[in-house]
């Protein structure tokens, strides 16, 4: 890694900066991660002295942790300055450049610009940084990370790519999409590839259907009016889930290195089979949370919210049946669903594997009594595997067993948090976890239709559901043969999963 960094957070005054990026960098810099010389820039329009924002970062910043000793908070502190700055000023980006050299005080700027701010900004803040130079890496590097939304739909995602490639070329340019960091979400390539037992069957021979959850159990909390004006396709499918997506159904890469890795999950988004109006009306299926007592609180429906419009027609709930049409998946459903305001949270895919042609013995009909295997990405992450085994006695009787790993099992191992996994890898160049712009557009495509026919289509049904249920019911009948599975079946009283 090279030694000498500097990471310039816009927008570090808000929320994502104290709650993920400073705890992320807190945590590298415990375990002695970060490069030789390192320093954090934040920038934002608010006046703070260098003093006022390490007190507010990291002396005050609940999200540290309560184990972070008094030492660990000082050496961290003196990693962090502060420059106000108006994002739209050029003037202020000539005091910015100052201010990045004097704090370096190397022979190279390597820079990371970390843009935390509203994505209207993106193109504002590359330009400005083009404008004075920044961009350029004859004296040392210059990466740009810029968070979600990539877009708001195909054109603007288009639109959005091409302006900051005016400024920045490809290789210097970092989508962060959380989820990929997850550890669980690169364990399912891992267990497909480096494992001789899954990949024989990892196709259309032995897997009856595929199924992606993301369930949350919170409603839109305090984002309303960004909520809004997204829904849970923009907010969750577009990106997280299609990525996780494509961990699961990507043909192995040439090598692991973010090109090789990269290329393939592009022509896994080009592969999907795009939606006609008939598959959008009988395949997709839209809700939105009202207001329940569950658990002995009384919940607020969505509609009632802080920041949301009386009469949307948000969906805070999406469930998608489709295809991929290529060798190793055609014919195979595949199915996501997400939603706010579900009965827990979680996440995980389930791979449901076919029967065997023949039924030998009695047995049991748990799940369809098929094989299935569970990547738990949260909570309690880990991996399921069910099989059938004899029950013990006479006859030959088959019982439904379940083989698990959980991570927590790995107890001498750290698990670092997606950000500070993402961070440490665009510090070390490698853009593997990060998103290309060819494949966010490659998945905008495949989203757009679907989202066109909502808007101009009122005769598309958006289905209430209550609060603290598993969406609307529209949505069990996408799956023919069988259902989703319930991860709640397994949920003690106190909310602790016996079963992953
Ligand atoms: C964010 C979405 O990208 O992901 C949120 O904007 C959502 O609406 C969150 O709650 C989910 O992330 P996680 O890591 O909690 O599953």
């Amino acid at each position: 890694m090279t030694e000498n960094q500097i990471l310039i957070i816009f927008g570090a005054s808000g929320d994502l900066t104290a709650r993920k990026l400073i705890p992320g960098l807190f945590n590298l810099c415990k375990r002695g991660y970060l490069p030789e010389k390192f320093a954090i820039l934040g920038v934002s329009r608010t006046d703070y002295t260098d003093e006022a924002y390490r007190k507010k970062v990291v002396y005050d910043n609940q999200h540290l942790g309560d184990q972070s000793s008094k030492e660990d908070l000082d050496i961290f502190a003196r990693l962090v300055h502060y420059q106000p700055s108006d994002t739209k000023d050029a003037d202020d980006y000539k005091t910015l450049k100052a201010r990045i050299s004097e704090i370096n005080s190397a022979e190279d700027d390597n820079c990371i610009f970390y843009l935390s701010t509203p994505p209207s900004l993106y193109e504002v803040i590359g330009a400005h940084l083009a404008g004075v130079g920044l961009n350029n890496e004859e004296n040392g590097w210059k990466r740009l990370i810029i968070e979600k939304p990539f877009g708001y739909d195909l054109g603007s995602a288009l639109d959005l790519n091409k302006k900051l490639l005016d400024c920045f070329n490809e290789q210097q340019i970092y989508r962060i999409d959380h989820y990929l960091g997850k550890e669980t979400v690169q364990n399912v390539m891992v267990a497909r590839f480096a494992n001789s037992i899954f990949e024989p069957l990892w196709n259309r021979n032995y897997i009856q259907r595929v199924e992606i959850t993301a369930a949350e159990s919170v409603g839109v909390e305090k984002r309303g009016g960004y909520y809004d004006g997204s829904g849970a396709l923009r907010d969750m499918v577009q990106n997280h889930l299609l990525q996780l997506l494509s961990m699961v159904a990507m043909e192995p890469p040439v090598k692991v290195d973010a090109h090789s890795i990269r290329n393939e999950k592009l022509k896994l988004f080009q592969s999907l089979r795009p939606m006609t109006p008939e598959d959008i009306r009988s395949n997709v299926v839209r809700g939105q949370y009202g207001a329940a007592s569950y658990k002995g609180e009384q919940l607020l429906g969505y509609r009632e919210e802080e920041g949301v419009d009386q009469s949307s027609r948000t969906e805070t709930y999406a469930a998608l049946k489709f295809y991929i049409d290529n060798w190793r998946w055609a014919d195979v459903p595949f199915y996501i669903r997400t939603g706010k305001r579900m009965p827990t949270r979680v996440s995980e895919v389930v791979i449901h594997f076919k029967d065997n042609h023949i039924q030998l013995f009695n047995q049991e009909r748990i799940d369809n009594s098929h094989n299935v295997l569970v990547f738990r990405i949260q909570p309690n992450e880990g991996v399921l595997l069910k099989f059938g085994l004899k029950i013990p006695g006479s006859g030959f009787n088959v019982q439904t067993v379940n083989m698990d790993f959980l991570y927590n099992d790995l107890t001498d191992k750290y698990v670092p948090e997606a950000y500070e996994r993402l961070i440490l890898d665009c510090m070390r160049g490698d853009a593997t976890l990060y998103a290309r712009g060819d494949s966010v557009e490659a998945a905008w495509k495949f989203i757009d239709p679907i989202l066109e026919a909502w808007k101009s289509d009122p005769s598309i049904p958006l289905y209430g559901y209550p609060s603290g249920t598993w969406g609307p019911e529209q949505s069990d009948s996408l799956i023919e043969k069988g259902d989703w599975r319930n991860p709640c079946k397994n949920l003690t009283d106190d909310g602790i999963y016996c079963e992953l």
